[in-house]
């Protein structure tokens, strides 16, 4: 029999078809070893050893040109996804990174008034993230971050609050300070990532120099210098660490305050969290007689908000089109 055509083949279709014309259930071969029944003893022997042997070399020739051919196919596509890395490129791609450029106009304007900038870890223990921040075991306020934590009882630290701590019990009074950095909460949404990037702020002296009016100018001047013409309203809200609490919002920078679907038709957005520091956080830290407030803020949102992003995931996804855009 002429098992030629095997070598012919010239793709892994017209091999397929080969194997079924001649091993297939209607095959050539198969139908072959039907018809021994049909022979007698001695021919049946003699014919159903060639057959064997017809069958394992077309076996064996099919199983060589199919490897043969899908290595054929493989160099093919590799040939046509290659990527020439010396090419020139006269334009380079990419940009600052929109988190790494509104974190650098945060830190910006805050160095100017004479904040210095701190910085603590990310594995964080109980004591830095919760317990000293007036957020005592079992305080339901602790829901309201979901936290990863370790096996050892440590966290991924929720917010950069913990850096106050770490700030107010490594220095004496008075602080300014803000410290910009990743924190982690167990959420995945369009505007939510379980890492983003907060900026906190604090400021501690004695107790005449310091006042919820400083804390208003200072945050209504940080909200022109990042988004311009806006207008800025506080509200009372609640943190566990500052007492009293307020979330400050800005007028919707996309309607102007007009209402539409950024804000929810409420003509404001909410940029900021902030307060006048809660005396137990000072009794953690050891520190008398002084007073202070902080305030806290989400860079993502920031940067969603100044380079129109509606879905913050795509910040992380380092596709080159949007930093093309955002050059
Ligand atoms: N730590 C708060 C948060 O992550 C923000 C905040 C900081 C609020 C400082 C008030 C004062 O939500």
């Amino acid at each position: 029999m002429d098992l030629s055509e095997i070598k012919k083949a010239l793709t892994l279709d017209e091999l397929e078809e080969i194997r079924v014309k001649l091993l297939g259930k209607k095959g050539i071969i198969t139908q072959k070893f039907k018809e021994l029944k049909n022979l007698a003893p001695e021919e049946r022997k003699r014919v159903a050893k060639e057959l064997n042997e017809l069958k394992e070399r077309a076996t064996t020739l099919i199983l060589q040109k199919k490897k043969e051919l899908e290595e054929k196919l493989l160099e093919e596509k590799l040939k046509l996804e290659k990527i020439d890395v010396t090419l020139f490129n006269p334009k380079p791609t990419g940009a600052i990174h929109p988190i790494t450029d509104t974190m650098n106009k945060i830190i910006d304007f805050f160095t100017r008034l004479n904040f210095s900038v701190e910085t603590g870890p990310l594995v964080e223990d109980d004591f830095h993230n919760f317990e000293a921040l007036n957020l005592p075991k079992y305080h339901p306020a602790r829901d309201m971050q979901d936290t990863f934590y370790f096996n050892d009882g440590n966290l991924l630290r929720t917010h950069t609050s913990p850096v106050q701590i770490r700030t107010m019990l490594s220095q004496k009074p008075p602080i300014r300070m803000i410290s910009p950095g990743a924190v982690f909460r167990r959420d995945y949404d369009l505007t939510h990532t379980p890492m983003f990037h907060q900026v906190e702020g604090l400021v501690v002296d004695k107790k005449e120099k310091v006042s919820f009016a400083n804390l208003k100018f200072i945050l209504e001047s940080f909200l022109v210098h990042m988004f311009g013409d806006v207008k800025v309203r506080f509200r009372p809200s609640f943190f566990p660490f500052t007492e009293p609490s307020a979330e400050v919002d800005i007028s919707c920078i996309f309607c102007k305050g007009e209402g539409c679907r950024v804000c929810s038709y409420t003509g404001w957005l909410e940029v900021l969290g902030c307060g006048v520091v809660d005396p137990n956080v000072f009794k953690a830290v050891g520190y008398n007689d002084v007073s202070g407030y902080a305030f806290g803020l989400g860079v993502e949102r920031f940067a969603m908000l100044l380079n129109k992003i509606n879905d913050l995931r795509i910040m992380y996804e380092g596709d080159i089109r949007l930093m093309e855009q955002l050059k």
